[in-house]
């Protein structure tokens, strides 16, 4: 398998409205390298709302209406807080609202996707599925504890990818599915949590790094859970 897309196809963008899919999207209509970059989010039409399967089969319809080959899907949706939930510190703080929310939507919605969106894939030539993980999602990785819902919703999550991509390298000998933490990036998820001093990433910078990642991407590389340098981050 080359490490070169074919030409001609389209790439889609789940989450384009978050800081680093926008980034991605912007990344690849700048790099021209796809015949068009699809976006999808809670806003656009067709949406894409994870936590409805139905949604996510009408948004794998209208792409599949569009007679073009996808050859790369970017999942660059997560959730870590919103107005209900906030990561928990303790046992005492879990709640199974939490937890359900953060499976569906960084674990269950994902795979999904996966589920709908890959029989689009071409037979033959490159295509890459890449989900947005968390190096907090590695179980061997935790030293710090805390934070039980989304380390385990994106454990998960791996395990999903993982799974699928035995699957699919059945029927689609060159297609490459993974999950990828992209870094510690300045957007609305990592605000709360970022300290004084350190430094972050720039979605720009992030999604440019993504991008060398996925554009490295061979086959043997399918089911693997890499750092935004192609490092291996253990299960
Ligand atoms: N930022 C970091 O430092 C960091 C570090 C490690 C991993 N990550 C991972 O990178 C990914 C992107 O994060 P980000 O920093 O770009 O976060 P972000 O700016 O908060 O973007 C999150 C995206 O997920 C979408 N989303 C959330 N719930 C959804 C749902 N139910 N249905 C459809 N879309 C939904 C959001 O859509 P709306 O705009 O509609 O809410 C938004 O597009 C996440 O998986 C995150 O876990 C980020």
């Amino acid at each position: 398998m080359s490490k070169i897309f074919p030409v001609g196809g389209v790439a889609v963008i789940l989450g384009s409205s978050g800081g680093i899919g926008k980034a991605i999207r912007d990344n690849l209509v700048n790099q021209k390298i796809f015949f068009d970059v699809i976006s999808a989010s809670r806003e656009t039409s067709p949406n894409v709302d994870l936590k409805s399967e139905r949604s996510i089969i009408d948004l794998a319809e209208a792409i599949r209406q569009r007679d073009r080959e996808v050859r790369l899907v970017v999942d660059a949706t997560g959730l870590l807080h919103n107005e209900n939930i906030f990561p928990e510190k303790n046992l005492r703080s879990l709640t199974q609202e939490a937890l359900l929310e953060n499976f569906l939507v960084n674990a269950i919605g994902p795979v999904l996707c996966l589920k709908h969106l890959s029989p689009l894939f071409p037979r033959v030539g490159k295509s890459v599925f890449v989900s947005l993980s968390a190096r907090v999602g590695s179980v061997e990785d935790n030293q710090l504890g805390g934070w039980y819902s989304y380390r385990a919703s994106k454990a998960a999550l791996n395990q999903l990818i993982k799974t699928a991509s035995i699957e699919l390298a059945r029927g689609l000998p060159d297609h490459v599915s993974v999950a990828v933490h992209p870094g510690t990036v300045a957007t609305k998820l990592s605000k709360p949590f970022t300290k004084a001093g350190l430094r972050l990433l720039t979605p720009d910078e992030a999604a440019a790094k993504l991008w060398k990642v996925i554009e490295n991407l061979e086959r043997s590389d399918t089911g693997k859970f890499f750092d935004n340098d192609k490092r291996s981050i253990p299960w």
